[in-house]
């Protein structure tokens, strides 16, 4: 038996924004989040197990061909330590994986590199799981994965309504990619790692922001009413309400101390908000991560003017058009325009 496997994932962009954890163990999301699964971007990561333990019996992580020890390592064994007791492997591994765009920056690296290696390393490891259950183990390592393991429109209930009892929690398709009319136009404002790392933040938020109860309030409302638009392909409603969410994201973490805002995010934001305004692309609107990229929303025949107004901004170093895309996928098999459910 092959004890490798090979999988892609892609990243994905919050509309309702995932932030803050569920008290206790388990990487419970603390509010609900939606989110739509880019194409144009991916991880690809392979897992080989070795019967025969190497390197001291420590798992090898390779990420853009250098290796990597420290926290990325603890967390990829973290994830390899629950496919080991699932299956019954007494093997350590080799992981070796590429991001096609900057890691770790804030352009959901974590989501599309966790829900890639929890797909090959279940495979690698002769598991047969379906996408649920990947899903889960994706949440895990980082909550935000468990939607890259789908495609289209995803959405990641709050652990709050999960059956606790089972302790488990998958995100769920919502939309296939398919037949969402809606591009992504990514403004890359910077090419290094992000200075605060989400699941730290979202921590100290938690600890420290006077407003992290007002989000708590604020974030499973405004998600509903953001999903109900969504799902009925209602983007000029959607627009307001997945602005207003990033922004209270935002002034939370804000109150905490940190800030991902640079110069050019802000101008960034000014420039879809004036492309809206001036009609010049009427369905833009903005989101933006733990990081300072911004994201633009835009109708499909409007990205192409949006991305190159917005590579025009001061400080947006390029910009990157993505399409709805695929789930997490096997290499050697074929994907296609469903969500990624197997
Ligand atoms: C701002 O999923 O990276 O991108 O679960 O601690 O790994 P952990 O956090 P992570 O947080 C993502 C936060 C966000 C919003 C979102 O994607 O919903």
């Amino acid at each position: 038996m092959s004890l490798r496997a090979t999988a892609v994932a892609h990243p994905n962009i919050a509309l309702s924004k995932y932030w803050g954890k569920r008290a206790g163990a388990g990487n419970f999301p603390a509010v609900p989040s939606l989110s739509l699964t880019l194409a144009g971007l991916a991880t690809t990561t392979t897992v080989e197990f070795f019967a025969l333990q190497r390197g001291g019996g420590e798992d090898e992580l390779v990420l853009n061909g250098e290796r990597v020890q420290g926290e990325p390592l603890v967390r990829a064994t973290a994830l390899l330590d629950r496919v080991r007791a699932a299956s019954g492997l007494d093997a350590r591994a080799r992981i070796d994986t590429t991001n096609d765009f900057p890691t770790a920056s804030g352009l959901a690296s974590s989501a599309s590199g966790f829900a890639a290696l929890a797909l090959a390393a279940t495979r690698a490891a002769g598991l047969d799981w379906d996408s649920a259950r990947v899903s889960d183990l994706a949440r895990r390592s980082s909550a935000s994965a468990a939607r890259s393991v789908f495609g289209g429109l995803v959405e990641l209930e709050a652990g709050v309504l999960a059956p606790i009892e089972s302790g488990v929690l998958a995100a769920r398709p919502l939309v296939p990619p398919g037949s969402i009319d809606l591009r992504v136009v990514v403004c890359v404002t910077s090419e290094e790692a992000k200075a605060h790392g989400s699941t730290d933040a979202m921590r100290a938020t938690a600890e420290r922001s006077p407003y992290y109860a007002a989000w708590l309030g604020e974030g499973p409302c405004l998600h509903a009413t953001l999903k109900t638009a969504a799902l009925a392909g209602d983007w000029s409603a959607v627009a307001p309400l997945a602005e207003r969410s990033a922004l209270a994201m935002h002034g939370c973490a804000m109150a905490a101390g940190f800030s991902y805002f640079r110069d050019a995010t802000l101008r960034a934001m000014e420039a879809v908000r004036a492309l809206r305004a001036s009609g010049g692309a009427k369905s833009v609107f903005f989101t933006i991560d733990a990081g300072p990229h911004v994201k633009a929303f835009v109708r499909a025949a409007e990205a192409d003017r949006v991305a190159s107004e917005l590579a025009r901004v001061p400080g947006v170093l390029r910009t990157i058009v993505g399409a709805p895309g695929p789930g997490a996928h096997l290499l050697d098999e074929p994907t296609d325009s469903r969500n990624g459910e197997r």
